[in-house]
């Protein structure tokens, strides 16, 4: 039986940044921590677990999509690329792709260590042909490609709608990075959520399962574990809401009456009612999309939704031609 082809490169940063960002965030108002950070190992297998609620759609409605596009994606962007996915922890949606795309390598990239380490070799067992270089580090810092991985055209993968958890201006430089790591002539498949209803958006992220929630209070479990804090679980709330006129889902976490709390030494005061502000979920027309795209110097090269409107697919295309 073949070996499977895996190397495993750790460019990530260390823990210093966690206790940083979340002091740092803690000390402005509005209080507020980045989202990368729900995604220690607990967090990611809730993530897991929020995909497969019923309110949740978007996974199926970007599914649905890759499954029935496969074969038009990959004609349009030709076998033999060096495929990389930024926040490819889990390694799930890349399989949809990979017969049709016939990659010489696959690249991904996660703040998740254990996560993509479990995912990178269970993918790598399952296709063995296929060359996987697992790379942890936090894309949204440093998004390199490990100098052993091979060359070809590249494609940059980044499925989920992950680019609604960047403020508008933060995609159009993310989008530009992308456009750089990828080169003139690369492309970037990206999966963007729609604009839409505010109660199906408001069951989305407030599912009735309760995933979303325990998702959102794990970060306070995270920091009770990893930085010496002392947050009582009970005395927080989920809350979560679709901000119509900002096009974003908002989601906080709230206190539920006055209280101190310690983290990695400090003493931190909320009110009842005070929030901690832990994620925008950015949801936008396919044209609205599409020109934020060409503002970053990627240009339009197909895009799709699901049957019932609800998510698209975006092809895009660096048209910068390359220097002599
Ligand atoms: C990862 N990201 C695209 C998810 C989203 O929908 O914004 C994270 C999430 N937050 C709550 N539910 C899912």
């Amino acid at each position: 039986m073949p070996r499977p082809n895996i190397q495993f490169h750790d460019l990530h940063p260390t823990q210093a940044d966690f206790r940083h960002e979340v002091l740092s965030g803690l000390r402005h108002r509005p209080r507020r921590i980045p989202p990368k950070f729900f995604y220690d190992e607990r967090g990611s297998r809730l993530f897991d677990a929020i995909t497969e609620t019923a309110d949740y759609y978007p996974t199926r409605a970007e599914k649905e999509i890759l499954e029935t596009r496969a074969a038009e994606i990959a004609q349009r962007i030709g076998t033999g690329s060096l495929l990389v996915e930024p926040g490819g922890g889990s390694c799930a949606k890349v399989r949809i792709l990979l017969g049709g795309l016939q990659p010489v390598a696959y690249v991904p990239m996660d703040i998740s260590r254990d996560h993509l380490h479990a995912a990178a070799q269970e993918l790598a067992a399952e296709f063995p042909w296929l060359e996987v270089h697992a790379a942890h580090a936090d894309f949204t810092q440093q998004m390199a490609v490990p100098p052993s991985a091979p060359e070809g055209p590249r494609v940059a993968f980044f499925p989920g709608s992950s680019i609604g958890n960047f403020d508008p201006e933060a995609a159009v430089g993310f989008i530009a990075a992308v456009a750089e790591l990828v080169g003139p002539g690369g492309f970037l498949l990206i999966g963007v959520d729609l604009r839409k209803d505010k109660a199906v958006l408001d069951a989305a992220y407030d599912d009735a399962a309760g995933a979303t929630a325990a998702f959102n209070l794990n970060l306070l479990a995270r920091m009770n574990r990893e930085l010496d804090a002392d947050f009582d679980l009970e005395a927080w709330a989920h809350r979560a809401g679709y901000n119509e006129q900002a096009g974003r889902v908002e989601m906080h976490l709230v206190s539920l009456r006055d209280q101190m709390v310690n983290v990695a030494g400090e003493a931190f005061g909320f009110t009842a009612g005070e929030t901690i502000h832990t994620e925008n979920s950015y949801k936008y027309h396919v044209d609205e999309f599409q020109e934020l795209a060409r503002r970053a110097g990627m240009d339009s090269a197909g895009a799709w939704t699901d049957r019932r409107g609800l998510f698209s697919v975006h092809l895009l295309r660096n048209m910068a031609t390359a220097n002599p």
